[in-house]
């Protein structure tokens, strides 16, 4: 075994995806904190304050045994209204509750329709569901309808599953275009809200309820440990949804409840996501602003629409020669590369938070180009030896 493991680290390492951990140096462009609440004082003040209120340290088993606790359902009920839902269950984490969701509704008859750029939670729960998968290329709804209808005669559900902000691409799902889709095929669909939690919608909402869709999602899910700067995931839904999850999400069942007081930090994440109106309003300028200027600079940053903005370069050393540039210039970056993303599609990741400036995104853009001209610098003096 030792040998296997050794084989497989050296060719991660000839393949240039050989990653290491290390905190991230400089100005901080892969944060999902997007609001820029991880470090708001007014988050600690109300975990200390929970800490101090809670009568136990730990939750000491599962929700279904020992580990419940009111807050939590209190903040479900709070998170649901929030959303628009009828109702919402509280997982420890947005892959387990993704697991949990799909592992739960899905039956080996039924067929279903996953977007090629859905994060690895949405897949990894797919494929234990061993339902039928049909991939269609990432936002083709013309293809997408095209599956349906040729699986007219499926006699199971079908269900379609998508990002409303694509983690990878940084794109948005039409979600009115795909809800239509789904009520003419009679099929069901569930998004996944994890980029757009606390930065879309109105009050921060998320993309459904932006888009008026509450009613019309079979279910949709919340991370917190993005913009909601705290951890653990709401799945959304119906007040039966809700039930069968409680009895059957194995991730839910055999996992044990986050300490009580953890409940005080996704409350304080959710009620200072709500307020944070003018740090969305940052955020969307700031966005705008980056991608305009890549895309002056010609960056491709395909079909960026939102706080991920992801730069394309290609073949994994040259988003490795990037993101060093980069971090010699002060910029903590990371280079994205399979399988997080197809092979021969790596990038750099440009995650944006409300705590950025104009300024030090232009400055980031000037680095990018200097990062260009010496991987070009390069190349001639390579081809000229
Ligand atoms: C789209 C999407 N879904 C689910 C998850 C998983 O969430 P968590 O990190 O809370 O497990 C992520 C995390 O990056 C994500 O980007």
């Amino acid at each position: 075994m030792n040998q296997r493991i050794l084989a497989e680290l050296s060719d991660l390492e000839s393949r240039a995806e050989l990653r290491h951990l290390e905190t991230v140096q400089g100005v901080d462009l892969s944060s999902n904190d997007y609001l820029g609440l991880a470090a708001d004082p007014r988050m600690k003040q109300a975990i200390l304050k929970g800490v101090d209120s809670a009568t136990r340290t730990a939750s000491t088993g599962s929700r279904l045994l020992s580990g419940h606790n009111e807050a939590w359902t209190a903040l479900e009920h709070n998170f649901a209204r929030w959303v628009g839902a009828e109702a919402a269950l509280y997982f420890t984490s947005g892959y387990a509750a993704n697991i949990g969701l799909l592992t739960t509704i899905l039956r080996p008859g039924d067929v279903v329709f996953s977007d090629s750029a859905n994060h690895a939670s949405l897949i990894d729960g797919i494929r234990l569901a061993k339902c039928r998968r049909v991939i269609f290329p990432h936002l083709d709804l013309n293809i997408l309808e095209e599956e349906l209808r040729r699986s007219a005669s499926v006699s199971g559900a079908r269900v379609i599953v998508v990002e409303s902000i694509f983690s990878m691409e940084g794109d948005r799902a039409p979600l009115a275009d795909l809800a239509a889709l789904a009520e003419r095929y009679g099929a069901e669909l569930i998004v996944d809200e994890a980029h757009a939690i606390g930065v879309r919608g109105p009050l921060g909402n998320g993309c459904v309820a932006e888009a008026g869709l509450s009613a019309r999602v079979l279910a949709s899910m919340h991370t917190c440990g993005k913009a909601l700067a705290s951890a653990g995931a709401f799945v959304c839904g119906s007040a039966s949804l809700r039930r069968l999850l409680v009895n059957r999400a194995r991730t839910f069942i055999f996992n044990t409840a986050l300490p009580p007081y953890f409940a005080a930090q996704v409350a304080a994440g959710m009620s200072l996501a709500v307020e944070a109106e003018d740090e969305r309003a940052h955020l969307m300028k700031l966005s705008a602003f980056l991608r305009n200027e890549l895309r002056k600079n010609g960056f491709d940053i395909h079909g960026s629409d939102s706080q991920i903005v992801p730069v394309i370069l290609g073949p994994n050393d040259v988003a490795v020669h990037f993101a060093e540039t980069l971090k010699a210039n002060g910029f903590g970056v990371r280079a994205i590369r399979p399988p997080t993303v197809p092979v021969g599609a790596a990038r750099l990741r440009l995650s944006l938070t409300a705590q950025l400036s104009e300024t030090m995104l232009a400055d980031l853009v000037v680095a990018m180009i200097l990062a260009r001209s010496e991987r070009s610098n390069a190349r001639t003096a390579s081809l000229s030896r």
